[in-house]
Parts: structure tokens; C-alpha cells; sequence
């Protein structure tokens, strides 16, 4: 089939490569010229495991094109994506700009049938709006062509994407229209050939799926993060509570470990959505507004443990930060628990040395003007001379560091593990002073 992506961040240059390698032929189309040069050199301008091999594959079998030509793109594609940003606008709501933009590109420009795709996550009554922008286009070139609108959000996890939308837990589609739900079946069957995992329903639920997904994941880390400055207090385990309660089937596993708080490109900015589209509607969500309230307060727990440990003023004194990305196995720092550290140990006086295994060249953009903080090429680089390691984002070459070197680098061996990542009583055999996050009493 013929497809159309527009947005390549990690939802449409993901989106448009799978499916470029399951036959389809794929332009991704972006306004941001520097990604599409990017692209066309053969590279891409995000971390993303296994997407490169992808694209290198399908733009060599003639497949998968980049382009910020919009007249070529929509020229190409029966099936649209629209996958460009929904970030939050100042009172938390969904900004739709872009995604209308995206919409009105396409009504200026179609000459034949499309269906078009909100991949986008975005609020209920999106395709609504956005099928009134395309009528408008259309009706300006008096035109009536025919098209759909439908939505399929996307449940991709930066770091695991192309696993992820290779082998999708579930394709939710949201569509009124029985010819466009026959072209999603047919795009998608590739995926879904062992067990349909496609499940259509009508568009405003299909919408409203993805922002009670990631309401029900953010509630479940605010709700551990709370359990675990409980158990801080009351001198029990939160890495064994956890294991206590996940071997429920009711609970699961997943989404129960507490921490330095979520971060992304996606809760945040979702759990703030959908509290403000509910305040329209006279709807106040008392869970999800606790459970934004406690991410706040818990990005600012190892700062807290930090003053405890050297006192509220951090002048003269030099951290080392392992881990900036909002989590393993990405570069993206949006809304980061780290930028949020950062800022506060700076504030209080502190110098700091940091290192992400991949996140280097987006904190240089991001935090690069701060004088007081260090990028560091390792690792190792970062400890050295340090009063404390803070870890803060739980890659997998810090779950077993040279604990010696560790020692010897630091002023003095002490470790603030923002992922419960060591076993206390490990550090305490190895002489650290070893701050946890809801690890008991023994702290
Ligand atoms: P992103 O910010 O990485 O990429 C968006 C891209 O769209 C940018 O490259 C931008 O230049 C481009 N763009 C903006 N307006 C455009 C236009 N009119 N025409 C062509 N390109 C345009 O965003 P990301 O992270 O890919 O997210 C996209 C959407 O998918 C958001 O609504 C997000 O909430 C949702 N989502 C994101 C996930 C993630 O893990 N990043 C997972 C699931 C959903």
C-alpha cells in the first residue's frame, strides 16, 4: 500500500519504517529540514534500537523516502499518518496546532480518496476537528472528494519501539467508516497474523483509550512512589512489597517501581491533558491530579536525600550524575527527572559532572549553558573527585559498575540510587553510605 507518515519524531519515522519493511511504500514527510537531511544521509536523529537497520534496508529497496516537499507527500499516500507533536499549551491542554496544520496540508492538496490516520495521541473529538479542517480546505477548491478520518493511537515505549509496533500488544482503531476500518486491517494484518489484535470501536473511545492507558501507568508509579516513602518510614522494603503485590495476577509487574518519578514526552504532558479536557467537562479527576502532585514532589526526592546527607547549602559541594534521559534506552530528555535535579542541586550551590550512555548531544542542547555543570565523556570521567553519585536513570551498565573504582574516584563512598538499582545490603558490605528510594529503616 501506499502510505504517507507526517512527523518524523519517534512515533512517525518508527511508524513509517515498519511498515515500509512489511512491503508497504513509505514517504515520511517532516517541516523540520535538518531531520529530513539527516534521514537522507542515512542516518537517523534519534536513538531508537534496531531503527536504523530498518531504514538503511528500506530506503535500499526503494520503499521508505524522507521528504519536506508536503505537494510530494500527500501526493503519495492513500493511507495519511498524521504523527506530529500534541505538546501541552499553557493551561495543559493538548496544543492541536500541529496536527490541524497537518490536516489542512492535506485537504489543500489531495486529489484522490485518503484515509486519514490521527496516530497523534490527542483528545476526544480530535477527528472531528480534524475532518472539519479538511472540508474547509476542500470546500475552499470546491472541491468534494471523498476521504475518512481515523484513529489509531499508538502504545510504541521509546527505547523498545520497533519491538513494539512490530509486535503490538493490541492496534486500537477508532473508525465510523467501514471502508477505512477494511484499509487498517489490511495495513496492519502483517502484524497481527498469529492472534488479531486489532480492536475497533468507535473514534472518541479509540481516542480516549490512549490517555486512560497512560493515566493508568503514571497511577500505578505515583502510587508506588508514595508506598515507598512509607516504607522509608516504617522500615519495610519496597523492592520486596513490590514483588508481594505483582505476584498478584491482578496487579502484574509492570509499573511498580518507584523512583526518582516519570518523565517524557508522553505522561506528563497526557496525565495534564486529560485533567484539563475533564475540567471542561465539570469532571474534576481527584486520582490523576494526586497522582501529578506526586510526580512533582517525587522528582525532588534525591535532592531532598542529597541536603539530608550534606546540608541545604551545596556550595563547594561536586555531584556525579549517572543517567540524564527520561529513561533507559533513549536520548529523549523531555521532561527528564534529571532536568529537574539539575536545576535544584545547581540552585543550592552545588557543581555537578554528568553522563548518559546516549543522552550527551541532547543535554549539551539542553543543559549545555550551565556553567556549573560538566558534561563527561564516561562514566568514570563524571566520579572523579565527586562528593556523592547520584543515579538517576537506570541503564543497564549501571546495574553492575566497578564499585572499587566507584570508591576510589569519590571524595567519600557515597552513592544516591534513584532506581533502586543496588542491593543495600551489598553497598553497605562494600563501605558505601547507600541513600535507596523506600528501602527501609536501615537507611
Ligand atoms: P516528536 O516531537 O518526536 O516528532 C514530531 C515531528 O513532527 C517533529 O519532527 C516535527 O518537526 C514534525 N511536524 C510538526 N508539524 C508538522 C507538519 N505540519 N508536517 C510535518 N511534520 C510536522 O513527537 P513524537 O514523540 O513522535 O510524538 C508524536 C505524537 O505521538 C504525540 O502526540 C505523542 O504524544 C504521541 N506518542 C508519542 C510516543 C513516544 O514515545 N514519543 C508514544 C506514543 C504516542
Amino acid at each position: 500500500m501506499k502510505v504517507t507518515a507526517i512527523g518524523t519524531g519517534y512515533v512517525g519515522l518508527v511508524t513509517g519504517a515498519c511498515l515500509a519493511e512489511m512491503g508497504n511504500h513509505v514517504v515520511c514527510l517532516d517541516v523540520n529540514p535538518e531531520k529530513i537531511r539527516i534521514l537522507n544521509e542515512g542516518q537517523i536523529p534519534i536513538h531508537e534500537p534496531g531503527l536504523l537497520d530498518i531504514v538503511r534496508r528500506n530506503v535500499a529497496a526503494g520503499r521508505l523516502q524522507f521528504t519536506t516537499d508536503i505537494d510530494r507527500a500527500v501526493n503519495h499516500g492513500t493511507i495519511m499518518f498524521i504523527g506530529v507533536g500534541t505538546p501541552p499549551d499553557e493551561d495543559g491542554s493538548a496544543d492541536l496546532q500541529y496536527v490541524l496544520a497537518a490536516a489542512r496540508s492535506i485537504g489543500q492538496r489531495m486529489t484522490d480518496y485518503k484515509v486519514i490516520v490521527d496516530k497523534s495521541t490527542v483528545p476526544v473529538g480530535t477527528a472531528d476537528r480534524v475532518r472539519a479542517a479538511v472540508e474547509e480546505e476542500l470546500a475552499k477548491r470546491g472541491s468534494n472528494l471523498n476521504f475518512s478520518v481515523v484513529s489509531n493511537p499508538e502504545f510504541l515505549k521509546e527505547g523498545a519501539a520497533v519491538e513494539d509496533f512490530m509486535k503490538p500488544d493490541r492496534i486500537i482503531v477508532g473508525s465510523d467508516d467501514e471502508q477505512a476500518t477494511l484499509f487498517m486491517r489490511a495495513l496492519y494484518s502483517p502484524f497481527t497474523r498469529n492472534h488479531d489484535r486489532m480492536i475497533v470501536m468507535d473514534l472518541r473511545s479509540a481516542e480516549f483509550t490512549k490517555y486512560a492507558a497512560n493515566a493508568m501507568l503514571a497511577t500505578r508509579i505515583s502510587f508506588m512512589n508514595e508506598m515507598a516513602l512509607l516504607a522509608e518510614k516504617v522500615g519495610a522494603d519496597i523492592e520486596l512489597v513490590r514483588r508481594g503485590i505483582g505476584s498478584d495476577p491482578r496487579i502484574g509487574y509492570s509499573f511498580l517501581y518507584a523512583g526518582a518519578g516519570y518523565g517524557g514526552s508522553c505522561f506528563p504532558k497526557d496525565v495534564k491533558a486529560l485533567i484539563r479536557a475533564a475540567e471542561d467537562e465539570g469532571i474534576p479527576l481527584r486520582v490523576l491530579t494526586a497522582v501529578e502532585q506526586a510526580n512533582e514532589r517525587q522528582k525532588l526526592l534525591l535532592v531532598d536525600k542529597v541536603v539530608s546527607r550534606f546540608g541545604s547549602d551545596l556550595s563547594g559541594r561536586h555531584f556525579a550524575l549517572w543517567g540524564l534521559a527520561f529513561k533507559p534506552n533513549t536520548d529523549d530528555m523531555r521532561e527528564a527527572p534529571a532536568l529537574v535535579i539539575v536545576q535544584e542541586l545547581l540552585r543550592r550551590g552545588a557543581t555537578l559532572a554528568a553522563y548518559d550512555p546516549v543522552a550527551m548531544p541532547e543535554a549539551q542542547r539542553l543543559l549545555g549553558d550551565h556553567g556549573g555543570l560538566q558534561l563527561c565523556p564516561s562514566a568514570e570521567a563524571a566520579l572523579e573527585g565527586a562528593d556523592a553519585l547520584l543515579l538517576i536513570t537506570e541503564w543497564k551498565e549501571f546495574r553492575t559498575p566497578d564499585f572499587d573504582g566507584i570508591k576510589r574516584s569519590l571524595k567519600q563512598p557515597v552513592v544516591f540510587d534513584g532506581r533502586n538499582q543496588w542491593e543495600p545490603a551489598l553497598m553497605k558490605t562494600l563501605g558505601f553510605e547507600h541513600f535507596a528510594i523506600g528501602r527501609g529503616l536501615s537507611l
